[in-house]
């Protein structure tokens, strides 16, 4: 795991973008096509606006991208603006030329959400691996909507917020706790584990505990993103508030400095 200490939120969105650019045009230039995982929810908004950037300014493309989310809340109508297909929409996938078409997530809106949940993890499966997954972190460590006490194999299923998920999120709906939902759908820990590369992107105090427990604690369905410690390609890229717990982070500074100038992310 490599942890990437750096002073701004602009910095960390600069290197998500560059981890997510190395895996479409790597993955493209192979075989034209590419599955990338996205996370909503703000820790990744920055990246997003740096892959908007060069997409318009540099021409990067995202011709033959599939991007597959991570969750959804269950019971928003479908064209909801929080429902997170609508929120990628909006933050990312129109900007850069993605058709709706080739941007999946769970249906949240299903009348069976069990079955739907079980859908998305077949069409996961079938779509082939997903090349990089950008990951935020809740502040009780939550992975994906994986909250504490969540199976460290966990497959695609329903799970149930915690009230500290609902009452974090309700920012997204007015500041009213009651109007988040109580239900999501939300890839399992062992679904994301499949992913080439995870990339977890953390900035603010908020974050400080949960990521160094994810990061320096020990492997634990009770800090679900603990779970990265499982996966042979993990970017944890944060700023200095984020990594303020963490006791090694002169080390990854001291990595960071010297990494070798072909290394990449
Ligand atoms: C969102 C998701 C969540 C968020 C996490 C952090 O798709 O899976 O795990 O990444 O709740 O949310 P923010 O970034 O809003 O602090």
């Amino acid at each position: 795991m490599e942890v990437v200490l750096l002073p701004t939120p602009e910095d960390c969105g600069r290197v998500v973008a560059d981890a997510v650019q190395a895996a479409v045009t790597s993955g493209l230039g192979r075989t034209g096509r590419v599955n990338v995982g996205l996370a909503t929810g703000s820790s990744p908004l920055l990246a997003y606006r740096e892959l908007i950037r060069r997409h318009r300014d540099e021409g990067l493309s995202f011709a033959g991208v599939q991007a597959f989310l991570l969750d959804e809340y269950v019971g928003l109508p479908a064209g909801h603006p929080e429902s997170y297909r609508e929120v990628i929409r909006r933050e990312l996938t129109d900007a850069v030329g993605l058709d709706p078409a080739v941007v999946h997530g769970p249906d949240g809106s299903a009348a069976d959400p069990l079955a739907a949940a079980l859908r998305y993890e077949e069409q996961l499966v079938t779509a082939g691996p997903i090349a990089v997954q950008v990951l935020g972190i809740g502040a009780n460590g939550h992975l994906g909507f994986n909250e504490p006490g969540s199976s460290l194999a966990s497959r695609t299923r329903v799970k149930t917020l915690t009230e500290q998920t609902r009452s974090d999120n309700a920012r997204f709906f007015g500041g009213d706790v009651e109007a988040v939902p109580r239900h999501v759908l939300t890839q399992g820990l062992g679904t994301i584990l499949r992913a080439g590369h995870l990339v977890l992107v953390a900035t603010g105090e908020a974050k400080a505990a949960a990521l160094a427990a994810a990061v320096e604690g020990p492997l634990s369905a009770s800090c679900p993103a603990s779970v990265l410690q499982l996966h042979p390609h993990v970017t944890v890229v944060v700023d200095e508030s984020a990594g303020s717990q963490l006791e090694r982070a002169d080390h990854h500074r001291y990595v960071l400095a010297h990494k070798l100038a072909d290394q990449g992310w």
